[in-house]
C-alpha cells in the first residue's frame, strides 16, 4: 500500500540536525568495489532505497554484500555475469555506471540504457565516448549498450564535452584498473568525485587533480580493496537549511563540509538570512522574511541544479521577484505546478523560473515526481498554513534517511500515513 506525508505547516523550525552520508558519494563507490576481489567497506550510509537498489545490482554480478546499520561491506571475488538489465538500470540510473567497472575487470558489459527521465533526456554519449577512446567497442541495439575490449581497456586522453558527473565516475573506475595514464579534461569537479578518487587511491591506483576539471589517474593491474567513510549529504544539508528559511526558524545543520555547497553559499548570503560557519556545520536563522534572489545552476562549484528545486520551493515566500535559472537538466521545473496548488507565484519559460513573492501558501494534497521534486514540496509544506498532504513519498525514501524524524525533531508537524485511512502507521498533527 502507498504511503502519503501529512505536514501541518507554519511551525518555526528550531534545533540541530545531522545529514545522513551523501547518497550520491555512497553509489559510485559501492560501484566501485567490482574492480577487486577484495573487501570494501562503508561507513556512515544513509539507509535508502537507492543504496539498496544498487547492494542487489552488485549482487547481481557476483558481490557479497552485508549490510549491518550505517555499514555496508561489498565483496567480489570474481565477476558472475556482465550484464545490468533494464529493471535494474531503470530503478536507479546510477546502475549504469557499472559499465567502466565491468569492462575494465571483466572485458566485456551489457548494459541497458537508461532512457529518458521526468527530469530531461539523460543520454549517456559521453560515457560511451570515453569508453571508446579508452578502446572499448562498443555497439547499442536494442535499447542496450554492448561493449567488449578484447584485450583490455587502454590508457588514453579522454575529453568530456561536458563535466558529467556521471562519465567522470566512469571513466575514473575504469582508468584506475587500466594500467597506465589516462588524463581526464572537461571533468566534473563535484565533491563525490573527489570522495570516489579518495576511495580509488586507497585501492592502489594514483589519482591528481580530482576537484578540478583535469584528472590524472594512474591505472594498476588489479586493485586492493578499501575502508571509506562517507561524506555528509550537501543536498540533504541545503534541504534543511531551505526549510529552515522558508518556515522562519533556526537551524543548525551538522556532519557535512559548508565548502561542498559551493556557489549555494552565496545564495544564502543574499537571501536575508543570518548565517553561522563551523568546520562541519552551518547555522541559519531567519530574520522574519526572506529576500528574492538571482540565481543559476551549472556544474559544481556553481549552484547545483539538484539544490535548484528546493530552492524555488523556499523563495516562493520571499519578497520580491526571483530569478532561477536551469543550465544544467532542462525539463527540472516539473514539480512547480504542484507547488503553485500551494498558492506559489510561480511562472516558467524555457530554463527560467520567475517567483513572485512574498505567496502565502495554503496547505493542499500535492503529488511528487521525483526525489528533490518531493523535497521541494515537504519544504513548502513546512512554510504552508494548514495541512498538506504528499502523496508518492516513496521518491523521498531514495533519497532522504529518516526524513520525518529529522524533521519533528526541529519541530515539524510532520507524519506517515498509507493511504488506506483504516491502516496508518504515524499521526503527526
Ligand atoms: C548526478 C547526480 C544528480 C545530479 C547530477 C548533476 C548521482 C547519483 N546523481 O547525475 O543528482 O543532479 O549529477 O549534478 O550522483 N549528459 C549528456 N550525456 C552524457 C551524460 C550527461 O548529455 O553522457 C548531460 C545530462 O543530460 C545532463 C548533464 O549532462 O543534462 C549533467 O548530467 P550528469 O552530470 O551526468 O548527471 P548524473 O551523473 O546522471
Amino acid at each position: 500500500m502507498s504511503e502519503y506525508i501529512e505536514i501541518c505547516g507554519g511551525v518555526p523550525l528550531n534545533g540541530e540536525v545531522r545529514v545522513s552520508g551523501a547518497k550520491n558519494a555512497v553509489l559510485p563507490m559501492m560501484i566501485a568495489s567490482l574492480l577487486t576481489s577484495e573487501e570494501c567497506e562503508f561507513e556512515n550510509v544513509p539507509v535508502l532505497r537507492d543504496v539498496s537498489i544498487t547492494a542487489h545490482l552488485l549482487e547481481s554480478l557476483g558481490a557479497q554484500v552485508e549490510q549491518v546499520g550505517d555499514r555496508i561491506k561489498v565483496r567480489v571475488p570474481s565477476l558472475n555475469a556482465t550484464e545490468a538489465s533494464y529493471s535494474l538500470v531503470k530503478a536507479l540510473r546510477a546502475s549504469f555506471w557499472v559499465l567502466g567497472p565491468l569492462l575494465a575487470r571483466g572485458r566485456a558489459a551489457r548494459v541497458a540504457l537508461p532512457g529518458g527521465d521526468i527530469i530531461g533526456a539523460r543520454p549517456v554519449d559521453i560515457h560511451l565516448a570515453g569508453l571508446a577512446r579508452m578502446g572499448a567497442e562498443i555497439q547499442v541495439k536494442h535499447g542496450i549498450v554492448y561493449a567488449i575490449a578484447p584485450r583490455g581497456l587502454q590508457a588514453a586522453k579522454v575529453d568530456l564535452r561536458f563535466p558529467s558527473v556521471g562519465a567522470t565516475h566512469q571513466i575514473m573506475m575504469a582508468a584506475a584498473l587500466t594500467p597506465g595514464e589516462t588524463v581526464i579534461t572537461g571533468a566534473a569537479r563535484e565533491p563525490e568525485v573527489s570522495a570516489l578518487a579518495k576511495m580509488l587511491c586507497q585501492m592502489g591506483s594514483e589519482i591528481e587533480g580530482a576537484g578540478s576539471s583535469r584528472i590524472v589517474v594512474q591505472g594498476r593491474e588489479s586493485l586492493d580493496g578499501a575502508k571509506v567513510r562517507m561524506i555528509g549529504d550537501r543536498i540533504e544539508a541545503a534541504t534543511y537549511l531551505l526549510a529552515a528559511a522558508a518556515s522562519d526558524g533556526k537551524v543548525r545543520v551538522s556532519g557535512f563540509l559548508p565548502s561542498d555547497l559551493g556557489a549555494f553559499l552565496d545564495v544564502l548570503g543574499e537571501i536575508g538570512v543570518d548565517l553561522e560557519q563551523g568546520p562541519d556545520w552551518l547555522e541559519l536563522r531567519s530574520t522574519g522574511e526572506l529576500r528574492a534572489v538571482h540565481a543559476a545552476t551549472g556544474p559544481f562549484p556553481e549552484l547545483a541544479t539538484d539544490i535548484q528545486v528546493l530552492l524555488v520551493a523556499a523563495l516562493s515566500v520571499a519578497r520580491g521577484e526571483s530569478r532561477v535559472e536551469e543550465n544544467v537538466f532542462e525539463g527540472r521545473f516539473g514539480y512547480v505546478a504542484e507547488l503553485c496548488r500551494m498558492g506559489a507565484q510561480i511562472k516558467v519559460k524555457e530554463r527560467v523560473a520567475c517567483i513572485s513573492g512574498p505567496a502565502k501558501l495554503t496547505g493542499a494534497p500535492v503529488e511528487a515526481m521525483d526525489i528533490r521534486g518531493a523535497a521541494a514540496l515537504v519544504i513548502a509544506a513546512l512554510a504552508a498554513e494548514g495541512i498538506s498532504r504528499i502523496y508518492e513519498a516513496h521518491h523521498l525514501r531514495r533519497g532522504y534517511a529518516d526524513l520525518e524524524g529529522k524533521f519533528r525533531a526541529l519541530g515539524a508537524r510532520i507524519g506517515t500515513k498509507l493511504v488506506d485511512p483504516e491502516d496508518y502507521a504515524f499521526t503527526g498533527c
